[in-house]
């Protein structure tokens, strides 16, 4: 019989039963796919971006479809973090798998008040935070791409939770890793990279933006291989776990992002194609790893060869 291979992961002390986790925006807020598939395969959910107070999001039209992917102006809409541990958080009770909190704030104060929340709610068993908003008390400009205020974000989230703390990284940064540097010595014990890469989409024949907030986020296989790069270049320089997001659609695409050092990943728009997606990778990677003889699947994270190294197939 052969030994059925170890998935599980940890994340800051939080232990997954496998590395495969649903991504921020695009798994509603956790329950809404309970018919469709078993929640508590996943390694972990990580529901919709969570704010201080409800908010309407972007008008309309705010999703397009792009060759390879898709471009989105949500603008982060959502009922705020006390309706949905209210309404939402009770049916996610029963489900055996931990329920990660996604939070954005406009201010340092607004991520702290939200922290302050979720410390006292039992069943969110950790927080990542989305430092790509824009900063409202700085004038607009992004938390995310700026090292300093990415860290200060950071030491607010910490300063007032006992959770473990995923910082979510942007992409649209001219040096990530300087930003990764930061918000690890401030204290986050994992990064998620990466978020959504700014784009538009135009009519021609109305000479109109296709989203009515003129640009958006692009994600899905049109990023993979840009987020594959930015997973490898941060998890080469920080000691802390990197979970690896952008574009994975299968368990090979997760495979690239765990040989790249990701210790674990998340499934975004693939979801939207096929909302089985997510078990569909937990059991590609089981698989694999009872085909390959890999006992435990850190043995995978990291494990790019030189391009000199024998050519031996693993
Ligand atoms: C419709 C939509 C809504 C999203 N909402 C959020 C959000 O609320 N918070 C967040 O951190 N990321 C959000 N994201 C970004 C995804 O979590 C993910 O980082 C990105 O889509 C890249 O992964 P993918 O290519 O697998 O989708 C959203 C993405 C999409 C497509």
């Amino acid at each position: 019989m052969p030994k059925t291979p170890n998935l599980s992961v940890e994340i800051g002390g939080l232990i997954l039963k496998n590395p495969v986790i649903t991504a921020s925006g695009t798994f509603g807020y956790g329950n809404e796919l309970n018919q469709l598939i078993n929640l508590s395969s996943l390694g972990a959910i990580i529901v919709k971006g969570l704010s201080l107070e409800p908010m309407p999001g972007n008008p309309p039209p705010r999703i397009v479809e792009t060759p390879c992917g898709i471009l989105n102006s949500i603008g982060l809409a959502n009922v705020g973090i006390k309706a949905f541990i209210k309404e939402k958080l009770p049916a996610l009770h029963k489900i055996k798998t931990p329920i990660i909190a996604n939070i954005y704030g406009h201010s340092m104060s607004e991520y702290a008040k939200i922290t302050k929340i979720i410390e006292d709610t039992e069943k969110i068993a950790a927080l990542e935070v989305n430092i790509s908003c824009p900063n409202v008390e700085k004038g607009g400009m992004a938390f995310g791409t700026d090292s300093y205020t990415a860290a200060k974000v950071t030491e607010h989230v910490k300063k007032n939770t006992t959770k473990p703390v995923i910082v979510k990284l942007t992409p649209n940064v001219t040096d990530i890793t300087s930003i990764a540097v930061a918000v690890e010595s401030a204290g986050a014990q994992a990064l998620s990279v990466t978020n959504t890469i700014l784009g538009m989409a135009v009519d021609v024949p109305t000479r109109k933006p296709k989203l009515a907030n003129i640009i958006g986020g692009l994600s899905g296989p049109a990023i993979k291989p840009l987020a594959l790069y930015l997973v490898y270049k941060v998890a080469n320089r920080v000691k802390i776990p990197v979970i690896g997001l952008g574009g994975i659609m299968n368990y090979e695409d997760a495979l690239e992002f765990l040989i790249v050092g990701a210790t674990a990943i998340q499934i975004g728009t693939a979801t939207f194609v096929n909302p089985k997606t997510a078990i569909e990778v937990v059991d590609g990677l089981h698989n694999y790893c009872l085909r390959k003889k890999i006992h435990t699947i850190n043995q995978i994270t990291g494990s790019l060869k030189e391009y000199g190294e024998s050519n031996e197939k693993s």
